[in-house]
């Protein structure tokens, strides 16, 4: 089967994704990763992400590849491990507004529903139950506070990174504002998703309840 999991910035999703997959046995596929390789080759070409059109003839020259790596994924960008780059602020302060444009999300939307066809896939992201594969088997939508959220940024980000968490909770509310009123395939919870509230949980305990879920669809 395929497990979708959703939610906003912060709430945990790539650990608990990578998680369950190694406990089901499954490949785990970080779609934010995909958007976040495109918005880094903008960024180096100097494509301003609100310019669609240059953002589209940028993005038929990439190519985005996930493979397993040592901490979870590598992700290769036409060859180049970047994998530790597409996490930096310059980055995460560009990525939503670049996921906006259609002509981005069509190009990585028609990979990662390749990339799941043969099924036995855990795929983490913001449209993957509602949109990329609304045929999922399990979806879950897994959310936290905006303080908790920040929090746990907070605590991840080290040496020049660091950014007081006010500014981080700021930041993150205006990821999800951006993210969820988008025109394409916004963030929101698909009907048949299983919500999952983080804040007062610790990973493992997400991670057991979603394994205990995917039980109740084999
Ligand atoms: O998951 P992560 O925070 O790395 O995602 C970065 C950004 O990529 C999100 O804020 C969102 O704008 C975009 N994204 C998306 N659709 C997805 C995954 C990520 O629009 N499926």
């Amino acid at each position: 089967m395929n497990v979708a999991i959703d939610g906003p910035a912060g709430a945990g999703k790539s650990t608990v994704a990578r998680k369950v997959a190694e406990q089901l046995g499954y490949i785990y596929i970080d779609t934010g990763a995909m958007y976040r390789a495109v918005t880094l080759a903008a960024n180096r070409s100097g494509v301003n992400p609100d310019e669609p059109d240059r953002l589209g003839t940028l993005i038929s020259g990439l190519d985005i590849r996930l493979e397993p790596g040592v901490n979870g994924q590598t992700v290769l960008l036409n060859g180049e491990d970047v994998t530790d780059e597409i996490r930096t602020r310059e980055v995460t302060l560009r990525v939503s507004q670049v996921a906006s444009h259609e002509v981005v999300r069509a190009k990585l939307v028609d990979l990662q529903r390749k990339l799941a066809s043969a099924k036995g896939i855990v795929m983490d992201g913001r449209d993957i139950g509602t949109h990329v594969l609304p045929d999922a088997e399990l979806k879950v939508f897994l959310t936290a506070s905006v303080k908790t959220r920040a929090l746990r940024r907070f605590q991840e980000l080290k040496g020049d990174q660091q950014v007081p968490l006010m500014q981080l909770e700021q930041e993150i509310a205006e990821r999800d504002r951006s993210d969820e009123q988008r025109v394409h395939a916004p963030l929101v919870r698909a009907k048949d998703a299983v919500v999952v509230d983080s804040t007062e949980m610790t990973i493992d305990q997400v991670v057991e309840v979603i394994i205990d879920l995917s039980r109740t669809k084999t």
